[in-house]
């Protein structure tokens, strides 16, 4: 199910971790440098699932795994100058350190795609034209997943997804 709510909109429920990881294999593959997918939700509602679904979906010449004792990781592919930066904010305390750590630095950069988890502890970082994803725990393995893209770009990517994804 994926209720279309308007164009920058898209929200279903996951009903495994599988899903959630096929689901970002199908926006990992659409996603070119400059390209910024930011991820919130509560411990365990599956940003890290979905993560690993990017990467293997751009083609990450590594499998990710979960950054949280580093700030980035970065993944390459093979002969591409784009790099994938995977963050994770859950340490910070505020977007000045992000600043600090250097998050600045692939946040809009054209040879970055950034997949931020814990996004929202670095808002003010945050460029205005990304794509959002909302996760929310339902029960044991259902997440309600809720996407907002931002700007031209981004809600094209999302209706690439809705397409790929649902044949919608
Ligand atoms: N539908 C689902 N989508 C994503 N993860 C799920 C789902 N159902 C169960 N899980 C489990 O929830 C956990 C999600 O962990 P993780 O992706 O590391 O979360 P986060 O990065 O948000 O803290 C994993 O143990 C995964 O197997
Ligand atoms: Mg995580």
């Amino acid at each position: 199910m994926a209720p279309i709510l308007d164009e920058h909109s898209l929200e279903f429920i996951s009903r495994s971790s599988e899903q959630t990881q096929r689901l970002g294999a199908r926006l990992g593959a659409l996603l070119r440098g400059g390209d910024v997918i930011c991820m919130e939700g509560q411990l365990g509602s599956g940003k890290t699932c979905m993560a690993q679904g990017i990467g293997r979906g751009w083609g990450a010449s590594q499998n990710l795994i979960s950054p949280t004792f580093v700030l980035i990781r970065e993944y390459e592919r093979h002969e591409d100058p784009v790099k994938l930066q995977h963050i994770d904010l859950y340490r910070i305390g505020d977007a000045d350190e992000a600043l600090g750590l250097g998050l600045d630095e692939v946040l809009g950069n054209e040879y970055a795609i950034c997949v931020i988890e814990w996004a929202e502890r670095a808002q003010l970082l945050i460029p205005p034209e990304h794509l959002w994803i909302r996760f929310e725990f339902i029960s044991r393995n259902r997440r309600e997943l809720h996407f907002l893209a931002q700007g031209e770009r981004h809600t094209h990517v999302l209706r690439q997804f809705r397409r790929d994804a649902f044949g919608a």
